[in-house]
């Protein structure tokens, strides 16, 4: 992991490999290594750029004051602030669930630096009353209840039925990474998503190619959702990841891989045509 200070606070930020940047963001209660077996075969072609947000695994906490809260739009700007220290005019982004809630932040502020879109088991709608009120009581009681109830609580959700029966260890890898986050980076995000705007209408002006993948097993964003989110964006194509739930980069690895590793090819290619 290597260090960068962005928007005032110090992250954690995986980077390896040559080639056209794909930035993959994670989603919650989780860290870059979401990612570890999906990317690494990627780095042979692209460079692979996979922050901590602040406040999980070893990115620092960032100074607030309580009731911590961190937006979808803060984490974006660092994200900004992160593409710029690294070099690159574009990238292309890739966010997984509470990810694409900032990927779709990125592009309201920043869409002269993207290349391209990956949304990955996401919504662009926002929480409802009661789902909004569930998140601010998660994130009052966090501190006092750890995380360990709350990994218990959401993995039979995020798996699909096959990844729990039929390996352990990527149950137990999920349940080790959910605990050991911090409960002041849980509540800041938890807080910072119910607090987060309809993204729906800015799906209309996507205009550059797009990639929308879902789990078929996915409970909390279903493929008939992932389905109608691909519909909204103009250049949108949408695959569907199987054997798998919420998190395809766990649960299929090398099928997420693919298929992001060909999306980039088609992007590039056209990229050094037109340059
Ligand atoms: C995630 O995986 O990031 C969460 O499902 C996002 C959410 O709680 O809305």
């Amino acid at each position: 992991m290597e260090n960068f200070h962005c928007n005032g606070t110090d992250w954690a930020v995986y980077v390896k490999g040559n080639g056209f940047p794909v930035l993959f963001l994670h989603g919650f209660p989780f860290d870059h290594s979401l990612y570890n077996l999906a990317c690494v075969p990627l780095i042979d072609e692209f460079r692979v750029i996979i922050p901590d947000l602040p406040g999980f695994g070893e990115s620092q906490f960032p100074q607030l004051n309580p009731p911590y809260k961190f937006t979808m739009d803060e984490y974006a700007a660092g994200i900004a602030d992160l593409v710029e220290q690294l070099g690159e005019e574009k990238v292309i982004i890739c966010g997984l669930s509470m990810g694409g809630y900032i990927a779709m932040s990125f592009f309201r502020r920043y869409a002269s630096r993207l290349a391209g879109l990956i949304f990955s088991d996401t919504r662009s709608t926002p929480d409802t009353p009661s789902a909004a009120e569930n998140r601010l009581r998660l994130a009052d009681s966090i501190r006092k209840t750890g995380t360990e109830p709350l990994a218990e609580q959401m993995i039979p959700n995020l798996l699909a039925p096959k990844t729990v029966n039929n390996h352990p260890d990527v149950v137990q890898f999920l349940r080790d990474m959910i605990v050991r986050q911090s409960a002041s980076g849980i509540a800041a995000a938890a807080r910072g998503m119910a607090a987060r705007d309809d993204s729906t209408e800015f799906l209309k002006s996507i205009d550059i190619p797009t990639l929308v993948l879902g789990g078929t097993e996915d409970k909390i964003s279903p493929p008939e959702a992932m389905k109608s989110l691909a519909d909204w964006i103009p250049r949108s194509e949408y695959v569907e990841i199987f054997d798998s739930g919420h998190l395809p980069p766990l649960e299929n690895p090398v099928l997420f891989a693919d298929t992001i590793r060909s999306f980039v090819r088609r992007i590039v290619k056209t990229d050094s045509r037109a340059s």
